[in-house]
């Protein structure tokens, strides 16, 4: 069976590795008598590569040969990832991609050509990179009503907030050595500004409540205002500072949001350290489910991207039911109507702020932490709607608020 990869970066060509190196198990678990890279796409040269042989620069040489039937993209980005893929689904190649940015948007488009052209559109590499999640929850969980799912998403935000937290690192030394290390990219704005967890998350929300979430839907907040203050009064409260996705059923509709977030010491996601990803999934019959491990890399990408070949292989002219509904108006509920607490540092004349957080408040846990000005300090408001809270916060004078953190109880 040939197939086609279109892009030689990280993961492409750690895909084409992956089937170098275990040739004949890939062959024999995809009941072909082979599986062969016959063209790989890609705009630059590689001189001297393993793969130079097959690389080549016209797209429609792909598109047009009839033996290539599963096409990988690993190109990342919409475009022409979109074109690209579109156009191979039309002619009813099975397309499996690791490009989060492309399903996250255009995800439902895509599927109803898979469907339509009666070819496979699959994507296990484009959430946690290596751990098993997609199939897991389409599958393994499909007896559940899934209400809810949750977790650290992007491997390299983690490993900078691991960096503040355990080396007392500024954000801006944390992400120089992310970047030294070669977790994040030259322009990390996707990472840190949460817009690949955002990505991440509206898939995980698409198939988990059968709709597809759009990412500009879904409140994002990053990790580049959090400070070593912050973390400090973390660790005061007893827990940590992770980035999370989240989303959950509200009747009908959901809530989603990516944001820093407290959580507790002892929850199985402040464990989760430096590049690592957990996703945590809640399901009506099965309760709570987690699932960890390498969420970026080279061969642990690879090893989801070649394992939806696997896949494609076994059912090729055959259609595994997949996939989702379109998207909905007003489906994802606006943050001021979610639920939640924060964590709020805070300057100004200490007791009488005290005085008048009480009243509005009642009996909120106050926070310390050693190294603070006389007049900072910090506390967790109950759970509320965000409206409400903001309209009691405005209601207090003389509090100039320095950072304001959901804290979250998983
Ligand atoms: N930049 C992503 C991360 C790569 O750090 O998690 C995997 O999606």
């Amino acid at each position: 069976m040939d197939i086609a990869i279109m892009g030689y970066g990280v993961v492409g060509s750690g895909t084409a590795a992956v089937i170098a190196m275990n040739q004949e198990k890939i062959s024999e678990k995809s009941l072909q008598p082979s599986v062969n890279v016959k063209y790989i796409l890609d705009l630059r040269d590689f001189p001297g590569d393993v793969n130079e042989s097959k690389i080549i620069k016209d797209f429609n040489i792909i598109l047009n040969d009839g033996d290539v039937k599963i096409v990988v993209e690993t190109m990342g980005g919409l475009h022409p990832a979109f074109e690209f893929v579109s156009e191979c689904l039309k002619a009813g190649k099975s397309v499996v991609t690791s490009n989060k940015e492309l399903v996250a948007a255009k995800g439902d488009i895509l599927l109803t050509l898979a469907k339509e052209n009666n070819a496979n559109f699959m994507f296990e590499a484009s959430v946690g990179g290596g751990i098993p999640i997609i199939r897991p929850i389409d599958q393994c969980l499909a007896a559940n009503d899934i209400e809810e799912v949750a977790g650290i998403l992007n491997g390299t935000t983690n490993f900078i907030l691991t960096m503040m937290i355990y080396n007392s690192m500024s954000f801006e030394d944390a992400l120089r050595l992310a970047q030294e290390n070669g977790y994040a990219e030259k322009d990390p704005t996707a990472d840190i500004e949460g817009f690949d967890a955002c990505r991440k998350i509206c898939i995980l929300s698409s198939l988990c409540f059968g709709k597809h979430v759009f990412p500009d839907s879904v409140y994002t907040e990053g990790i580049t205002k959090i400070t070593p203050e912050d973390v400090a009064y973390a660790r005061s409260w007893g827990g940590v500072i992770k980035l999370l996705g989240r989303a959950k059923k509200v009747g009908d509709r959901i809530s989603a949001i990516v944001s820093p977030a407290f959580i507790r010491s002892d929850s199985i996601l402040a464990g989760v350290n430096d590049v690592f990803n957990c996703i945590l999934v809640r399901g009506n019959a099965v309760g709570d489910a987690a699932f960890y491990g390498r969420g970026a890399g080279k061969l642990a990408t690879a090893s989801a991207v070649v394992a939806d070949v696997i896949d494609c292989a076994r059912h090729i002219d055959r259609r595994k039911p997949f996939g989702w509904g379109n998207a909905e108006d007003n489906y994802v509920i606006d943050r001021s109507d979610a639920e939640a607490s924060f964590y709020i540092r805070v300057k100004g004349e200490k007791k009488a702020l005290l005085k008048k957080i009480a009243e509005v408040f009642g009996d909120v846990s106050v926070l310390t932490r050693d190294g603070a000005e006389e007049n900072e300090f910090a506390f967790i408001t109950p759970v509320e709607k965000e409206s409400v809270l903001n309209e009691k916060l405005g209601t207090i004078e003389g509090m100039e608020i320095l950072s304001r953190i959901w804290v979250e109880d998983y």
